[in-house]
Formats: structure tokens, C-alpha cells, sequence
């Protein structure tokens, strides 16, 4: 446990730490994976893009091709993060978009494959690594906005989230007395590959969608860096008192 005379740069300092990124070819997983790194972390990325290993190294980290819903292909990802020391640190990163449309016209089997890469994979990724975490770690879930409010045309995706939600709390009580903290960041909108897939048939169709995003109070346009800082301060020792909170980080909008 840190003594209240710590240093500041002791507190953030993961040097000899172990980490696990889903999803973190690009977008947030990758701006978080970047400042784990510039804190000392060792950093594995695991991600379904198969040019991973080249965009993970690029930035420092290893890449291991791996898709999250499938857990034999996960347990093997965490061996190659683990090879020289037990994991630490997993950040359940890897999601996907709601380009869900009405409520009404869902099918089953989308609704299905939402709910197992957005909750279902995030558990079977928590209890794999928290299996291999022999010193206590961390965990960070994505969550979003979107499982705090409702909104129109994205039920199923706010109901994976809320899911995350769920899962963070419980997994904050049943892990804490295995020195395991879990939190989850609950972003608004990030300017990231994903976000502008979903976007660009709007700003096709004549819509402003940039004023849109910087319409929140601090008026700036959320990028994946804001989301890594709030990453960094949940895994580092700055956060050891902190488990089972859902950290909103979007510019205010939804104060
Ligand atoms: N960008 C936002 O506005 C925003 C807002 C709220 C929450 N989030 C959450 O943040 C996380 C990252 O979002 P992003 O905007 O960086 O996304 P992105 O689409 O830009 O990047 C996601 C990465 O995850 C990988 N991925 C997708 N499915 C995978 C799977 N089954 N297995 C392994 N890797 C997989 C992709 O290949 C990609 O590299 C997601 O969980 C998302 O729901 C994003």
C-alpha cells in the first residue's frame, strides 16, 4: 500500500507491470496502450485487425491477432502477454458500433452478436485474466454514455454497455479481495475510426456532425487521449482506493 509520502511520479510509475489491451489496434485502445507504455507498462494488444502486430509495434506494444468473443484465441493471446511475467493490468476495450437503426426492426442475431463482443467477451477476457493475476491488478471495462441515458436507434448497443456497467460493480466486489480493483470509463463521443464509420453517412446527408460533437460544455471534441489519461489514473496507484466506478468522461454533456 503506498505511504501518504509517495511521490506523484511513484504513483503513476507501471514500470515492471503486465498489460493486456483489447481492441487496441486503433482508436482508444490504442491511445491507451500508448500511455501505459509511456508509464512503463509492458503492453500486449489483442485485436481482430489482422495487420495488428505492425500497428502494435509501432507504438512499442506487441499484437497478437485475437477476437475477444472467442475465448480458446483469448487464453492465447494472455499466455504471449504473460511470457515474462503475470498479467496486471487489462483494459476490456474491443466493441462495436451501434448501427443498429429502430428498435422495431432488429433482428435476434444482431442483437445476439452485440451483447457477446460487448458484455459476454468482456467476461470471459476478466475471469481468463483474472485467473493468471497472482499479485493482485486492474481492470478498466469500456462502457459509454449510452448506458447511463436512453436514446433513439441504439437500444441494443446501450443495453450491452449497462451491461458493462453491471458487470464492473459485481466483478468490484467479487475480485477486490483478491487485490483486483475494476472500474470501467463510460466515454461520450470519441473521435475515433469506429465513430467516424457511423458518422459519415450523416455528414453525407448534410448534417453538421462536428459542431455536434464539440456541443457538450467543455466545447472541445472528445479524442481517445481523454479516455487513455482517465485509463492511466484507474490503473496506476493514484486510483488504490478507487473499485467498482463507472468514471464518465465526456466534456460534461451529460451533467
Ligand atoms: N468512440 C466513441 O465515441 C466511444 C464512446 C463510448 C464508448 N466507446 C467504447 O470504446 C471502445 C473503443 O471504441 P473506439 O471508438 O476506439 O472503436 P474503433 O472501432 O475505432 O476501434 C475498435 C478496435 O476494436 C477492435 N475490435 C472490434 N471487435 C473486436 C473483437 N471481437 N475482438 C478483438 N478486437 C475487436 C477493432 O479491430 C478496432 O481495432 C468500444 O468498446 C466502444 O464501445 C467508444
Amino acid at each position: 500500500m503506498a505511504a501518504p509520502d509517495t511521490t506523484l511520479s511513484e504513483l503513476i510509475d507501471l514500470g515492471g507491470r503486465t498489460a493486456f489491451v483489447t481492441g487496441g489496434a486503433k482508436g482508444i485502445g490504442a491511445a491507451i496502450a500508448r500511455r501505459l507504455i509511456e508509464a512503463g507498462a509492458t503492453v500486449t494488444v489483442g485485436d481482430l485487425d489482422p495487420d495488428v502486430s505492425g500497428l502494435a509495434e509501432a507504438f512499442g506494444a506487441r499484437g497478437v491477432v485475437c477476437d475477444v468473443t472467442d475465448t480458446v484465441a483469448v487464453q492465447a493471446a494472455l499466455d504471449v502477454a504473460s511470457t515474462d511475467k503475470p498479467i496486471d493490468i487489462v483494459v476490456n476495450n474491443a466493441g462495436i458500433f451501434p448501427t443498429t437503426g429502430p428498435m422495431l426492426e432488429a433482428t435476434d442475431e444482431f442483437v445476439h452478436h452485440m451483447l457477446d463482443v460487448n458484455v459476454r467477451a468482456q467476461y470471459s477476457v476478466s475471469r481468463e485474466a483474472a485467473n493468471r493475476m497472482s499479485g493482485g491488478g486492474s481492470i478498466v471495462n469500456l462502457a459509454s454514455i449510452a448506458a447511463l441515458r436512453g436514446g433513439a436507434n441504439i437500444s441494443a448497443y446501450s443495453a450491452s454497455k449497462a451491461g458493462v456497467v453491471a458487470l464492473t460493480h459485481a466483478f468490484a466486489h467479487e475480485l477486490g479481495p483478491r487485490g483486483i480493483r475494476v472500474n470501467a470509463i463510460a466515454p461520450g463521443i470519441i473521435d475515433t475510426p469506429g465513430v467516424q464509420e457511423q458518422l459519415e453517412p450523416l455528414r453525407a446527408g448534410g448534417l453538421d456532425i462536428d459542431k455536434q460533437i464539440a456541443a457538450n460544455p467543455v466545447g472541445i471534441a472528445g479524442q481517445p487521449d481523454h479516455i487513455a489519461r482517465a485509463a492511466l489514473f484507474l490503473v496506476s496507484d493514484l486510483a488504490e482506493f478507487v473499485s467498482g466506478h463507472i468514471l464518465v468522461v465526456d466534456g460534461g454533456s451529460t451533467a
